[in-house]
């Protein structure tokens, strides 16, 4: 027992010591990084055009929160370990571990989903459990997605009918197109379409997954008389759900299935991280964020 002392209290000093550098502020790793980072958190897209929509918010992003470093997270599965540019996909875990090593304090994530749904939610448990953690984090927010409460709908679908080429008729329909869920946060679909509705009779909502799909959608066009409909997703980025399921060559894109029905399509496709209106909308909540950590 004696002899085991001397190798217990050695153990004990270095245990010290290391805890001591840890808390003295010396990073793991030595990359250097600024202790407050935004962490910006997309689906994914396999559609290199598409990324535009990514390439703008992270521009909008530097500009609004300067001199932060701006990180990257994708959720989807399937794309990480692909690569992004030169740079190789990350999942968020992925990402707040390297920010963690790299001796970074706060982290803002920027969420670019549209409503609370599974993904979101997901987010909310991964940003909880990386904060506070000794050597790590001290702080993990989560901005809101661009749907999130009775104030938000009014203002996105102000910016929705206002993000109509002005081209359009007024009897002529306009339809944005979500990605939809089996999510209980699916009601932000219907409860956009009413608001929309206050401000635009022949504006519509629908979803490529969920309640909202074609036949409804359809049924709603028709009833209204529309021979025209202007159509546009509402997703961040234009990538393969606009490409295929809304404006593909094939019989069963919404395209065609309203050409079927005697019904002109006008394509409006871009995501709406393209528009820099949106993204200030989702900026509105990550500035929020970063206020209350000045405070
Ligand atoms: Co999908």
């Amino acid at each position: 027992m004696r002899g085991s002392t001397g190798k217990s209290w050695t153990r004990f000093v270095t245990t010290l010591f290391v805890l001591c550098a840890v808390c003295c502020g010396t990073p793991a790793a030595a990359q250097p990084s600024s202790t407050a980072a935004v962490l910006i958190v997309a689906f994914g897209t396999s559609v290199e055009k598409a990324r535009v929509s990514y390439a703008n918010v992270e521009r909008q992003v530097k500009k609004a929160l300067p001199g932060r470093e701006v990180r990257w997270a994708w959720t989807a599965n399937s794309l990480l370990g692909t690569s992004s540019g030169k740079k190789p996909v990350l999942s968020t875990q992925e990402a707040l571990a390297k920010l963690a090593a790299e001796g970074t304090k706060d982290v803002s994530i920027l969420s670019l989903h549209i409503i609370p749904g599974a993904e979101y939610n997901d987010l909310l448990r991964t940003a909880a459990a990386f904060e506070g953690l000794p050597k790590g984090l001290r702080r993990v927010r989560l901005a809101p997605p661009l749907l999130y409460g009775t104030d938000s709908l009014k203002s996105v679908s102000r910016l929705l009918v206002r993000s109509v080429p002005a081209e359009r008729k007024k009897d002529e329909a306009v339809l944005f197109v979500g990605h939809g869920t089996h999510h209980a946060s699916g009601v932000y679909y219907p409860a956009l379409q009413y608001y929309l509705h206050t401000l635009d009779k022949n504006a519509f909502v629908g979803t490529v997954e969920g309640d909202l799909d074609f036949e409804v959608v359809l049924k709603s066009l028709q009833d209204a008389g529309a021979r025209k409909v202007w159509m546009a997703p509402l997703m961040t980025v234009a990538g393969d759900h606009a490409a295929n399921d809304l404006f593909g060559a094939g019989e069963e894109s919404w395209r065609q299935r309203f050409i079927a029905n005697g019904i002109q399509v006008r394509a409006i496709a871009k995501g709406l991280g393209e528009d820099p209106a949106f993204v200030a909308q989702w900026l509105e909540g990550l500035k929020k964020l970063s206020d209350r950590d000045a405070r």
